[in-house]
């Protein structure tokens, strides 16, 4: 598809025509239903106005050459979400019926989907409806579910550019028991940072190593790659769970490489560097090469700069697996 809008776009910016929205009351979920996209109805004493109670997913549906639109990982996808929900105290969206609630909204914004590097980016968000503005300490026991549909370009498609990225050593990117919910306040929080880094580096993202250990980016986890061997931080509660990470993982020791899973050090991450590659992953980033570290003003290359030829190797594998020009051995699409 020539000059799809999405191409000139900002990432997200562009709404597909139809959501699918459903409402939980009195201890149930109501049917869904899938209608144009408009302004949502909301008490202005809504819980979620007041007290943050939201979270969201991202996750992207393919165009393959089949003509099918084939959504990448979407069981874990709504996995992740009903954890999120669970650790805000949410009423938490039946599996079932998001997943019907995805493949309706894939199915009525098909036609707005555009072919590869493309992709159709699906948003569904929970937030917490109940109207009472003392419920700082109590749960909002009515919510509404909705999934947004984005026609979206490749990251990459324009030329890729190597990430500057500022190394935060002292602020966190969210509660210490929250990172790994995808949940608004995250964000919020993450904002003033990466702004300020913006500002006063030129940085892309912010890599928040709180006490010295690398976490993650405001948007993405965070990958040190060198032939044969990769290395990330370990899970746990501090950091989102990502998605593209676990795949990645999952491809690499088919590709050569062995994952190591551990915490590790700002100082040895740029011990790391003066001859390896360091990666961003995510839905949006893909796996988007760092070229620059910046640590107390100071400018560390990584690598010769530029992105690395294991960085591109490993993106090159995942693109290709989800436009489908590679066997799904996993069972990771579901068609619709
Ligand atoms: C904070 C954060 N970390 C990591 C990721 C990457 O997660 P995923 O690969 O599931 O998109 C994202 C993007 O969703 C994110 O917002």
């Amino acid at each position: 598809m020539a000059n799809h809008p999405a191409q000139s776009a900002p990432f997200g910016s562009i709404l597909a025509g139809q959501m699918a929205v459903a409402e939980y009351h009195h201890g149930a979920w109501g049917a869904f239903d899938v209608r144009p996209v408009a302004p949502l109805s909301l008490s202005p004493a809504a819980h979620v106005l007041h007290y943050g109670s939201t979270c969201f997913e991202g996750m992207k549906a393919f165009r393959h050459a089949d003509g099918s639109m084939q959504i990448f990982r979407m069981d874990l996808h709504i996995k992740r979400l009903r954890q999120s929900a669970r650790s805000l105290v949410l009423p938490v969206p039946d599996a079932a019926q998001l997943r019907d609630m995805l493949l309706a909204a894939v199915d009525q914004n098909r036609a707005e989907a555009p072919d590869a590097p493309g992709a159709l980016y699906l948003r569904p968000m929970l937030i917490g409806t109940t109207p009472n503005i003392g419920a700082a300490a109590t749960p909002s026991t009515s919510a509404m579910l909705v999934v947004l549909c984005s026609p979206v370009w490749d990251y990459f498609a324009g030329g890729a550019k190597p990430l500057r990225i500022y190394v935060e050593e002292h602020a966190t990117r969210c509660a210490g028991h929250l990172g790994m919910v995808k949940t608004g306040g995250n964000y919020a929080a993450a904002l003033g940072p990466t702004l300020a880094a913006r500002n006063d580096y030129g940085a892309d993202q912010v890599l928040f190593c709180p006490g010295g250990e690398v976490q993650e980016t405001g948007a993405a986890n965070f990958l040190l790659i060198r032939e044969g061997h990769i290395l990330t931080r370990s899970l746990d509660p501090s950091f989102l769970h990502g998605v593209t990470r676990d795949s990645l993982l999952q491809m690499a020791p088919d590709l050569g490489y062995q994952v190591e899973e551990r915490v590790f050090t700002v100082d040895e991450m740029l011990d790391w560097v003066k001859t390896g590659e360091a990666a961003l992953s995510g839905t949006a980033a893909v796996l988007s090469g760092v070229g620059t570290l910046v640590r107390n003003g100071h400018e560390i290359r990584v690598g010769d700069g530029g992105i690395g030829p294991n960085t591109q190797r490993l993106r090159a594998a995942l693109v290709a697996l989800q436009q489908g020009l590679t066997p799904d051995t996993r069972g990771w699409f579901t068609r619709v």
